[in-house]
């Protein structure tokens, strides 16, 4: 119903006593959690974004005076696996609140035997094996409005030399050695359609590309995030080896390592945000 509106986000803020909340349209940082990444999510308001796509519950709270929106990647009780994440409707919805920066954590296995399970990595690089997810805003007529006030529609090919905004990836760098000291600020992050392992052969194949990490979601978000002009980046934690690399992957360890390590990751992601300092902004996430 609004897929082809320029204005969405001023329309939902006219109708915000029965659509959308009232916001001022100052939230300007979007966090989204994976796999164990909830404690973040108690700590602000929840509020329903509607988009063209769904509903999003978003909490909104304040890092260093900055309004952030939270979501929970695969809901607030992990049901949705990594291949049926609402991807669209979840940048849409930051979007429409006017987000700029999204900051998002992912877990992923390791096919590097130096970014051992715990290590944090900043990517810079992906490269896309998914197959069934929709990957672009631009059918049946999507125009959007940026938020640097350029209008975007029709057939748009996106610049993706540097998929994740160097300005993010460089504040969360910053950020996580002081917090870890295995942090790596490069990465190759291979993207899988999931919600299955990989095969031992398939990460034999993704390390003779080039792979070095394998996870099954950030990349969906920052092809989308970058299409609506929005800065994002992801911070990797390692939660285990490769198919092959280790006797066998289970989710339960890949849990349980998330969850040994997701105060760091907090961490990390809060202090990046409360020294995020938009203005000296030099990436060009929202040029094509
Ligand atoms: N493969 C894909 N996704 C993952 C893995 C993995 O080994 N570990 C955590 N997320």
């Amino acid at each position: 119903m609004y897929r082809n509106t320029l204005h969405y986000a001023e329309k939902t803020k006219k109708a915000c006593s029965n659509i959308n909340p009232c916001f001022d349209m100052t939230v300007e940082f979007g966090i989204i959690g994976g796999s164990g990444f909830y404690s973040i999510s108690s700590k602000g308001i929840e509020e329903k974004i509607e988009t063209p796509y769904g509903n999003v519950l978003v909490n909104i709270f304040n890092i260093n005076n900055k309004k952030v929106a939270f979501i929970t990647r695969h809901g607030p009780k992990h049901s949705i696996p990594p291949h049926l994440v609402n991807y669209r409707a979840n940048i849409f919805a930051l979007h429409s609140i006017g987000v700029k920066q999204i900051i998002t954590s992912s877990a992923v296995g390791s096919m590097k035997k130096e970014m051992a399970p715990g290590s944090f990595v900043i990517p810079d690089q992906f490269i896309d094996f998914t197959i069934g997810r929709p990957k672009t805003f631009f059918v049946d007529n999507f125009e959007v409005k940026l938020h640097n006030g350029t209008i975007r529609k029709g057939v748009v090919h996106i610049d993706l030399s540097e998929p994740y905004c160097p300005h993010l990836r460089n504040e969360s760098i910053v950020q996580s050695k002081k917090i870890a000291k295995n942090t790596f600020s490069k990465g190759v992050y291979v993207c899988t359609e999931g919600p299955r392992f990989e095969t031992p052969a398939e990460i034999n194949a993704f390390k003779i590309l080039g792979g070095s990490l394998v996870g099954m979601t950030s990349v969906s978000e920052s092809i989308l995030a970058r299409e609506l002009g929005i800065c994002y980046s992801t911070i990797c934690l390692v939660t285990n080896f490769a198919a092959g690399m280790q006797e066998k992957i289970s989710a339960e360890e890949v849990f349980a390592v998330f969850k040994s390590k997701v105060h760091e990751l907090e961490e990390i992601i809060v202090n990046t945000i409360a020294n995020l300092d938009i203005s000296a902004k030099n990436c060009s996430c929202d040029k094509l």
